[in-house]
């Protein structure tokens, strides 16, 4: 399948609020790979938190599931678990590719996919979600009510997994890591232009907590224990657990 190159920020058009709209979405596989750190590794590491605490053919949504790249993987290394994927995003367009990719790469009818609004979830008894780079585009004051909904579909001993970009408490050190991203990204190809217009374009759309506000908002929900799993600089992964 063809993966066109990201290069929106690159044109010298009026900048605009970042949205997943069909530019976007065309543009996104290759967008991730540059500018999500360790992305392929940590579907990785999910895969054996799921594999350990998950029963076979349990059901797992992963929120914001954009074009699927997440759940075609999962479904790939954890075919001997039977489980049932469902992938749900508010973008039809992001849904249209997940789709063709999972017809594509996948040998499995046990995937699915659903346009809806993450904030009105309601699943019960899902094994686990995935959270991957969504709940940092979801408004502040939404955030709480998702997680308690989130943390009410889910059986007990159920998981949370949630990948976010973070920022640093400390001014110092969150400049120092936010540079140290930039250089990642400069590395994969983008110019420090089309860097400074993605952020601008970002900005008030992606808002960013601290792993210790993200955390805080998990254990507020009831989720206990609450562990980092990942973390390279101001990107990480939290595991959270429904007690049983
Ligand atoms: C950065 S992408 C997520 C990347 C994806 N999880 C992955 O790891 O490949 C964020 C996704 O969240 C979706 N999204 C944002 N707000 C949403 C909402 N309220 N309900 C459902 N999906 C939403 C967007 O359409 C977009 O596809």
């Amino acid at each position: 399948m063809s993966q066109s190159s990201d290069r929106l920020y690159q044109v010298d058009s009026v900048p605009e609020d970042f949205d997943f709209n069909k530019r976007v979405v065309e543009v996104f596989d290759d967008m991730l790979d540059r500018s999500i750190p360790f992305y392929q590794e940590v579907i990785a590491a999910i895969a054996q938190l799921l594999d350990a605490h998950l029963q076979d053919k349990e059901r797992i949504c992963d929120l914001g599931c954009a074009t699927g790249t997440s759940l075609v993987k999962l479904a790939r290394l954890l075919r001997h678990k039977g489980f049932a994927f469902t992938g749900i995003d508010s973008s039809e367009a992001m849904l249209e590719k997940a789709r063709l990719k999972a017809r594509f790469y996948t040998d499995q009818d046990n995937i699915s996919f659903a346009q809806e609004d993450i904030t009105a979830i309601n699943r019960p008894d899902t094994g686990a979600f995935i959270m991957n780079y969504t709940l940092q585009f979801i408004r502040p004051l939404l955030r709480p009510p998702l997680i308690a909904r989130l943390y009410d579909s889910l059986r007990p001993g159920g998981l949370l997994v949630l990948s976010e970009k973070t920022i640093q408490p400390d001014k110092k050190l969150n400049r120092t890591y936010i540079e140290i991203y930039h250089r990642f990204k400069q590395e994969r190809g983008y110019s420090e232009l089309e860097i400074a217009r993605k952020r601008e374009a970002l900005e008030n759309i992606l808002i960013p907590f601290s792993i210790e506000e993200n955390s805080a908002l998990l254990r507020n929900a009831g989720f206990t224990p609450v562990t980092t799993f990942f973390q390279w600089f101001n990107f990480s992964s939290i595991v959270a657990v429904k007690p049983a």
